[in-house]
């Protein structure tokens, strides 16, 4: 055949294919994200996401280490109190245990590693909802917003460097960043979860902070068919002043990742979700997937897609594989 196009020929040898290969995934990408539950003192297994544990607040450090150690870029610390309550008081205490975490992590990070953390209410709810509730049992925006305040400052005074905006009220960005600034927090950074869908893929991650939501997140978080809405709220977030625009789950969103990528001015994330890894996890034990070769698949379509920064529970295997493949 006559073909002006021969495309393999750039595939003959690994050498072309490692010269012309369009994105490189890079450990320093990664962000970990730890469970530090406050009733242990030893880890305990996640049965639905295996290989990641609930760290005791002693366990905290090691964890941190570990990270540095492999280069990963960060570590998203989510925490488990003993007592929860209406409005979620232990987030906003600077003793609770997300707080106490948060300075342990950031004195074992040094300049090593960024300490990023959850700002969500549903680990410290009693109902198990992001927010506070009214009258009728629903999410209250305003209300929330206004714990959301209190919580990003125990956050910022314990240290975090990244605040993690998970709870999807609308506003919460600028309210955020308003009270930070005005205590003087202007160096702390906020990731927004801009495009945070209620997904089917969080199952895991419910077991891992012990959930006890009754329901679903469908106010609040978006419904999965919305596409041009993933990128206004991603919009929104970044005129609030997101400083990273986030998108969730990663996967089964890569269009969306793709459009917040194209349109964003501000470093783009994405989260590869607990259901997500599980997936992997749960085919590769039955050895009907590769492990490794999937999750390195899985993180470097989300990095084609567009992610700058990349979520994931397997942060410290892939850094290690990505070494091993240099
Ligand atoms: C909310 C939050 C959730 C996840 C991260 N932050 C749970 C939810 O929205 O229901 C899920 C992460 C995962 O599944 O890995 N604090």
């Amino acid at each position: 055949m006559s073909l002006s196009r021969r495309p393999r020929r750039l595939r003959t040898t690994p050498a072309m294919r490692r010269l012309v290969r369009e994105v490189r995934p890079h450990a320093a990408q990664l962000v970990l994200p730890l469970f530090v539950h406050e009733d242990l003192d030893a880890p305990r297994p996640i049965t639905s996401l295996p290989g990641v544990e609930q760290l005791p607040l002693s366990g905290v450090r090691a964890a941190v280490e570990a990270a540095a150690e492999a280069g990963i870029g960060g570590v998203m610390l989510f925490a488990i109190p003993s007592v929860r309550d209406a409005e979620g008081s232990a987030a906003c205490e600077s003793d609770g245990i997300l707080n106490l975490a948060i300075a342990e992590a950031v004195a074992a990070a040094g300049d090593q590693v960024v300490v990023m953390a959850d700002l969500c209410l549903d680990e410290f709810t009693d109902h198990g909802h992001c927010g506070v509730l009214d009258a009728r049992g629903n999410v209250h925006n305003d209300a929330t917003v206004l714990v959301y305040q209190r919580m990003a400052l125990a956050q910022a005074r314990a240290g975090a460097h990244v605040l993690g905006l998970s709870g999807m009220m609308d506003g919460q960005v600028a309210a955020i960043r308003d009270a930070l600034d005005e205590e003087g927090f202007e160096s702390v950074s906020l990731l927004a979860y801009a495009a945070k869908y209620a997904s089917a893929f969080y199952g895991p991650f419910r077991e891992a902070v012990d959930s006890q939501l009754q329901g679903d997140r469908r106010t609040y978080q978006m419904d999965p068919a919305n596409r041009r809405e993933g990128a206004l709220e991603a919009a929104l977030d970044e005129a609030e002043g997101a400083d990273i625009v986030m998108v969730k789950p990663a996967l089964p969103y890569l269009d969306v990742v793709a459009d917040v990528a194209a349109q964003s001015s501000v470093p783009v994330a994405a989260y590869h979700v607990s259901g997500e890894y599980a997936q992997i996890e749960a085919a590769a034990a039955n050895g009907w997937i590769d492990r490794r070769a999937s999750h390195l698949e899985a993180l470097t379509s989300m990095v084609r897609a567009g992610a700058d920064i990349v979520v994931t529970y397997a942060a410290l295997d892939l850094a290690a594989w990505l070494k091993e493949d240099a």
